[in-house]
């Protein structure tokens, strides 16, 4: 209620700042709580007068940083009125939470379906009243009640409002993890999960690794391409593509796309010839039979373009900022192309920090620049394959059946090289959404997935 004395909580939690000044007769209630912020250099303000170049220029990033540490953002309670803190430390000024928001982030069964968390009203007809009638607070401000005018009444927490475009919600809401960034010492202990478990606990801790590494592997599977599919079946809906869905297939010369043949294969990324290229690939050896040949690597495209920026940031400017298109037209009647050309680098628009790597090579078309950019833009590439080529990126392994891989595309690249014989293999794709909706789904509480989902 207002005017209630702070709960003892509240009060401990209270910054020094707003202790001074918080006279509850006569001035706002001022809550504040200490919560996982971001590294100073991951606040993402966009600073005025600055070109949106500019900006992403300053903004990006190769990882992101999962840091916890202490940043308040205070929330301010009037009587009708409702105050939160700018988005970043560097923003203390108040912001008000208009009425219609209040109204439209509304969780209550009426306004929501309880079962889908679908809007079942509309704030944008003048039907529903938005007008703040009247605020109050409970469990010392942890909970606060809006009443609108239509004697409409609606609950929020004070975390919900003050994490509401805050990283951590982001993190959550993306499914983002902080990588561990690897290189070929890796083979030493490469992640892995037992199928065994995987059947009786679900796909959680395989998801958990995929995010951390970009790939882990299952062991002891039966070899067989059922099991292959019903593990992928399990992670979600197996892309269909213009190959097809799940694939068993053995390689022969007479194919006409490369990674259908027995050549080597230098290491890329899948599918940049589409505008989203699958998330998950799994590649299942099922058999070797009168031949050697064709180990398998894999290299950390989030390590290698850290090294690049390390090393040369204009270079990973120049493949953060060019678009490269991709074509996909072996096939009789195919013609693919991404609906734009997309960077080899790409970032999160919001956050900042690498978040896909498209490279193939083989499969690249035009690139979205005059010739002075694409010269530049050659140098850069270079540089990139220099880094994905070096032994010391490149893990190298042996598939061997029952042991499937399952890597995230739009971080680790793939290759192989040539081999003699027979090779049967099984695999598929899974879509980036489904990847991180399972990952979600089996990594986080319930309470943070609705917290990250429905409102914002
Ligand atoms: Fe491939
Ligand atoms: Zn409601």
């Amino acid at each position: 209620m207002i005017g209630e004395p702070l709960s003892r909580r509240c009060a401990a939690q209270l910054s020094s700042s707003a202790r001074k000044t918080t006279n509850p007769r006569r001035l706002p209630q001022v809550w504040s709580a200490s919560y996982a912020s971001q590294a100073p250099d991951q606040v993402n303000t966009w600073p005025k007068g600055i070109s949106l170049e500019r900006q992403h220029a300053r903004m990006i990033r190769p990882v992101p940083v999962v840091l916890s540490g202490a940043h308040d953002r205070l929330i301010r309670v009037n009587r009708t009125s409702l105050e939160v803190q700018g988005q970043s430390s560097a923003d203390a000024s108040y912001i008000p939470i208009s009425g219609r928001w209040l109204r439209d982030n509304c969780g209550c069964n009426q306004c929501r379906n309880p079962e889908t968390g679908q809007r079942q009203m509309n704030v944008f007809k003048g039907v529903v009243n938005c007008d703040i009638a009247r605020i109050e607070t409970s469990k010392g401000g942890a909970l606060i009640h809006v009443t609108f005018g239509d004697e409409h009444q609606t609950t929020f927490t004070q975390e919900q409002l003050r994490l509401r475009s805050h990283s951590e919600t982001h993190y959550k809401r993306h499914g983002i993890v902080q990588p561990t960034m690897w290189n070929a010492g890796i083979s030493s202990d490469p992640p892995s999960v037992e199928f065994a478990s995987v059947e009786k606990e679900g796909v959680g801790l395989l998801l958990q690794k995929i995010r951390v590494y970009g790939f882990c592997f299952v062991d002891g599977m039966p070899a067989t391409p059922e099991a292959t599919e019903s593990l992928l079946t399990m992670i979600g809906p197996i892309r269909n593509t213009h190959y097809g869905g799940f694939y068993d297939f053995t390689s022969n010369l007479s194919s006409k796309d490369t990674a259908y043949t027995n050549e080597s294969l230098e290491p890329h990324t899948d599918n940049t010839y589409f505008t989203e290229p699958t998330g998950l690939q799994a590649l299942h050896l099922l058999s070797h039979t009168d031949g050697s040949g064709g180990q398998s690597s894999l290299v950390d495209g989030f390590g290698v373009a850290a090294q690049l920026y390390e090393s040369d940031p204009k270079a990973y400017r120049f493949l953060s900022t060019y678009g490269v298109l991709g074509h996909a037209s072996g096939n009789e009647g195919i013609s693919i192309q991404p609906s734009h050309a997309v960077p080899v680098l790409s970032h999160h628009p919001r956050m900042g920090f690498l978040e896909q790597v498209r490279w193939n090579n083989a499969d690249r078309a035009g690139i979205d620049g005059n010739f002075t950019a694409v010269e530049k833009w050659y140098s850069a590439a270079a540089k990139f394959d220099a880094l994905i080529s070096k032994p010391e990126n490149q893990y190298v392994f042996q598939l061997q059946p029952g042991r499937p891989v399952i890597f995230d595309n739009w971080r680790c690249l793939h290759g192989r090289t040539a081999f003699t014989g027979k090779r049967r293999m099984c695999g598929g794709y899974i879509n980036r959404d489904d990847f991180i909706s399972k990952y979600r789904a089996t990594n986080m509480t319930e309470e943070d997935i609705r917290a990250s989902t429905v409102t914002g």
